[in-house]
C-alpha cells in the first residue's frame, strides 16, 4: 500500500497496528518521511528543527520561474495560523480563537436542536446517504453560524482546506487559486471587516472538511466495529477517527531521532490517524495536535461531538454500512456517498 492510501484504506485500523517500521524513507531522491509512531509525531510537533513548509517560498519560485502570480494564495499565506510566521503568529492564533469563541456560544444556543434534526433521518427505516442527509446539512448550518450568513451550498464541496496539503504542483495551485478567490468573493461581499474576512476564511479552510469527516467517519466506524445486533450503535466518548489524517513538516536542518537520519529540506508526513488507534490512552487527545500550532478549534470541535454522540446514541441505530464512496484525496477523506440501512 502506497503512503498516500493508508488514510482511507478500509482496514487501516489493523493496517498502522502492523505496520514495521513506523518511520521509513519513502522517496530517497526527494527525501520524504512517513512517520505513524504516535511518541515520534510528538516530538517532531515540538521540535524546533522541524517546521511548516514556506508556501510563500512556492508562491516565489513560481512567479521567478513561470511569471505566474496566485494573488489568492498568497493572502491566505497572510491569515491562516498555520502559515504565518513569527510574532504575526501567535496574534493570529490570538485573534482567530477570540473570533471562534463568540460563535461557539452563538452556536451553542442550537447545537442540541441541530444535531436532533439533522440525525433524524435514521432513526426511519430504510436507506440514508449519511453525506447528503446528515452530515452536509449539519455543517451547513454549522458554517452559516461562523459566517453570520446563510453558507453558499457549494461551499461544502469548495475544499479550500486543500491549501493544507502543500501541493506544489502549479495547474493544482491555478484550480486551488481559483476556489480560494471565489471563497473571498463572497466573504467580502458579506463580511464588512477585514480581520473577520480572514476568520472566516480560517474556519472555512481548518474547520469544514475535517468536521465533516471526523462525524462521518466516526458513524462509519461504529457501524463497522458493531454490526447490527441487539444493542444499538454508540460513537466513542472521545472522537477516535480523527479529521486531520495528515500533516506536513520539513527538516529545517540535520538531525537524527529514533535511530533516523533527517537530512535539511527532508519533507515528513505524519500520520495522525496514529493517535486515536494507539493503546496508550493518553495518545487519544492528540488528534488535535501538539506544540505550537496545536488546533485553534479543538474545544468547539469536541462540543460539536459531544453533541452528536447525545443525540446519535439515543437512536440506538441498528444499521448496516450498504454503499460507501470516496473522492480521490491523498490527506484527507472525502465522502461521495455514504449510504446505510437503518434496520
Ligand atoms: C474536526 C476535528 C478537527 C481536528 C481533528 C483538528 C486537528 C488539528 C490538528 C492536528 C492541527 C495541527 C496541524 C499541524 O500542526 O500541522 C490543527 C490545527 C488547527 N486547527 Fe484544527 N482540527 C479540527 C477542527 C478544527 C476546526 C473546526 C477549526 C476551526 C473552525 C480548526 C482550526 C484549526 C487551526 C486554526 C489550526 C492551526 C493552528 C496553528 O497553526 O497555530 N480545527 N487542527
Amino acid at each position: 500500500m502506497k503512503s498516500y492510501q493508508l488514510h482511507s484504506a478500509d482496514d487501516r485500523h489493523a493496517v498502522f497496528a502492523q505496520l514495521s517500521p513506523r518511520i521509513w524513507l519513502e522517496n530517497d531522491l526527494l527525501r520524504a518521511w512517513v512517520v505513524t509512531d504516535p511518541e515520534v509525531i510528538l516530538r517532531i510537533f515540538r521540535s524546533p528543527l522541524a517546521v511548516v513548509s514556506s508556501l510563500t517560498d512556492v508562491l516565489k519560485a513560481i512567479r521567478e520561474n513561470y511569471g505566474t502570480e496566485l494573488p489568492n494564495v498568497a493572502y491566505a499565506c497572510g491569515v491562516l495560523p498555520l502559515l504565518v510566521a513569527d510574532e504575526a503568529h501567535p496574534a493570529a492564533r490570538k485573534g482567530f480563537a477570540t473570533f471562534l469563541a463568540a460563535r461557539l456560544s452563538e452556536l451553542d444556543a442550537e447545537l442540541a436542536d441541530l444535531s436532533k434534526a439533522c440525525l433524524a433521518p435514521l432513526g426511519r427505516k430504510g436507506h440514508v446517504d449519511l453525506v447528503s442527509e446528515v452530515v452536509d446539512p449539519f455543517i451547513h448550518r454549522v458554517f452559516s453560524v461562523f459566517l453570520q450568513c446563510d453558507l453558499p451550498p457549494e461551499f461544502l464541496s469548495m475544499h479550500v482546506g486543500d491549501i493544507l496539503s502543500f501541493n506544489t504542483n502549479l495547474a493544482r495551485l491555478k484550480n486551488l487559486e481559483g476556489r480560494i478567490a471565489k471563497t473571498l468573493a463572497f466573504l467580502r461581499e458579506t463580511t464588512p471587516n477585514d480581520d473577520d474576512i480572514a476568520w472566516k476564511f480560517t474556519c472555512l479552510v481548518f474547520g469544514l472538511d475535517s468536521l465533516a469527516m471526523m462525524l462521518t467517519e466516526g458513524i462509519v466506524a461504529a457501524l463497522r466495529d458493531d454490526p447490527v445486533g441487539s444493542a444499538g450503535t454508540r460513537l466513542p466518548i472521545f472522537p477516535i477517527e480523527t479529521g486531520v489524517p495528515v500533516t506536513f513538516r520539513r527538516a529545517k536542518a540535520d538531525f537524527d531521532m529514533d535511530g533516523c537520519a533527517f537530512k535539511a529540506g527532508d519533507l515528513i508526513r505524519l500520520q495522525l490517524q496514529s493517535f486515536g488507534y494507539s493503546r496508550a490512552a493518553e495518545h487519544s487527545k492528540f488528534i488535535f495536535g501538539a506544540g505550537m500550532h496545536s488546533c485553534v478549534g479543538k474545544q468547539l470541535s469536541l462540543r460539536i461531538w459531544e453533541s452528536f454522540k447525545r443525540d446519535f446514541d439515543a437512536l440506538d441505530l441498528r444499521a448496516r454500512m450498504a454503499n460507501y464512496q470516496l473522492m480521490p484525496s491523498h490527506f484527507i477523506i472525502l465522502h461521495k456517498l455514504v449510504e446505510v440501512e437503518v434496520q
